[in-house]
């Protein structure tokens, strides 16, 4: 049996900015909190400016990281080699770190960007984690003595996963499953986005995304409609 899942809304306000909206930008992508690194670093390195600023290297010597999917231990080796731009005021990090979960997998992070904002991507072999392997996000970067915390965030928890079976407003799809919904009252709703699940497993996959993005969802499956 094919089920439709419908999820009406992450709130009433993200509907009216969509609406506002839609029809002259597209909406910014939505992010979800992946985890909090905390690294214990040595003091930088000066290399120097040889035609690109003020090139530092910053090595990692260990530290800790957690968030609701996956904890364990940053591993010390890896760093920042970031540079300053001419002014010595914009500080570009450059870095990789890598991971090693409570579980054994071994999860390098490789992030860019201009202090205290970096995108990042994850890059892992272990199957319990391939899932991270589609993930870049962004984190914001704090600073403290001799150590850094990050908090990293994904982009579109729910298109990473399901990547073909996730449609938003405006498309083929999205308006297909509206069409073809059975009851008027739930037709009227205009869901931010709707998930066609093939599997029982896709349907676990966007169960537990939604339930721990904590958004409202509905699921059609038959005649058989829950409600969250
Ligand atoms: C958003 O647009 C839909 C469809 O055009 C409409 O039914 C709904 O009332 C609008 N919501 C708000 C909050 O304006
Ligand atoms: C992957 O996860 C399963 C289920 O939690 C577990 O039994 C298995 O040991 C894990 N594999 C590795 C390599 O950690
Ligand atoms: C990290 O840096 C902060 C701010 O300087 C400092 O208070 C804290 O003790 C440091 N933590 C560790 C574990 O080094
Ligand atoms: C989906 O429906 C909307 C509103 O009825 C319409 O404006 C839009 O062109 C449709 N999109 C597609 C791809 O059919």
């Amino acid at each position: 049996m094919r089920a439709s899942m419908f999820v009406p809304a992450m709130l009433a306000t993200a509907f009216t900015a969509f609406n506002k909206t839609c029809d002259v930008q597209p909406s910014p992508p939505k992010l979800s909190y992946l985890i909090t690194v905390f690294a214990t670093e040595t003091p930088p390195i000066i290399v120097g400016n040889g035609g690109y600023g003020t090139r530092i290297f910053i090595p990692i010597t260990g530290g800790s990281f957690s968030g609701p999917e996956l904890q364990g231990s940053v591993l010390g080796v890896g760093g920042d080699w970031g540079n300053y731009d001419a002014t010595g005021t914009v500080f570009s990090p450059d870095a990789k770190i890598v991971l090693q979960t409570d579980d054994g997998a071994q999860i390098l992070i490789s992030g860019r960007g201009r202090s205290p904002y970096i995108t990042f991507d994850l890059e892992t072999g272990s199957e319990n984690y391939s899932w991270l392997n589609s993930v870049i996000g962004v984190g914001s970067i704090q600073v403290g003595d001799n150590n850094i915390t990050v908090n990293l965030f994904r982009c579109s928890a729910l298109a990473a996963l399901l990547p073909s079976k996730i449609s938003f407003p405006g498309s083929l799809g999205y308006n297909a499953s509206l069409t073809s919904y059975y009851s008027a009252q739930a037709a009227a709703v205009h869901p931010a986005c709707i998930v066609s699940p093939t599997s029982s497993a896709d349907v676990s996959k966007a169960v537990k995304t939604l339930t721990r993005l904590d958004c409202d969802f509905a699921i059609r499956a038959g005649y058989d409609q829950r409600q969250r």
